[in-house]
């Protein structure tokens, strides 16, 4: 496997630097621990515009194969990014962050209250995650192994059939 990721995290703090951001460097960690090799890492503010342009970026500048967002599923007034995921991909991928609520439900039925989109944008996977270090880490835990048999089918491979 030599995939690239880019992981960017949404936060009003961590942005304006009030708070330090451990869920991105923790998300980081993660992909690169199972081979994926990190081409870019950012932290935007809880605003649509900011948050599309970064995920475009990341897929169609820098063609990051998976882009992992952290933060900004909930529901307070500023989250936003599963809006602004939906806005950029191209097929939502339900089944995503239905797999990572039920792993999550068995933690804590707080899971319940993220919105976490999926999809793809050209040969990008992009997969919202929770803001905490603690809910990004379970939610990532739930999924990670079986993204790289959907970025093999992005490239019209991966159907092995077993
Ligand atoms: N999922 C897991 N596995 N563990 C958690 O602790 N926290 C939940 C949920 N998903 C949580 C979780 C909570 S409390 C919220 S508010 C939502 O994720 C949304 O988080 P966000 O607004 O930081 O993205």
């Amino acid at each position: 496997m030599n995939h690239t990721a880019a992981v960017i995290t949404v936060s009003d703090s961590c942005s304006a630097g009030t708070r330090q951001d451990t869920s991105g460097p923790r998300v980081c960690a993660m992909v690169e621990q199972v081979g994926y090799q990190i081409v870019h890492t950012a932290v935007v503010p809880d605003d649509p515009d900011r948050i599309q342009s970064i995920l475009v970026h990341c897929a169609d500048t820098l063609r990051a194969d998976l882009i992992l967002t952290t933060g900004g599923t909930g529901l307070s007034p500023r989250d936003v990014t599963p809006e602004a995921t939906r806005a950029v991909v191209d097929r939502e991928i339900p089944a995503i962050p239905q797999a990572m609520l039920f792993a999550s439900l068995r933690i804590t039925p707080r899971a319940m209250l993220s919105r976490a989109a999926a999809g793809t944008r050209g040969q990008s996977l992009i997969v919202n995650l929770p803001g905490s270090e603690k809910a990004a880490k379970e939610n990532l835990e739930a999924v990670l192994h079986t993204l790289g048999h959907a970025l093999e089918m992005l490239r019209g491979g991966g159907h092995d059939r077993t």
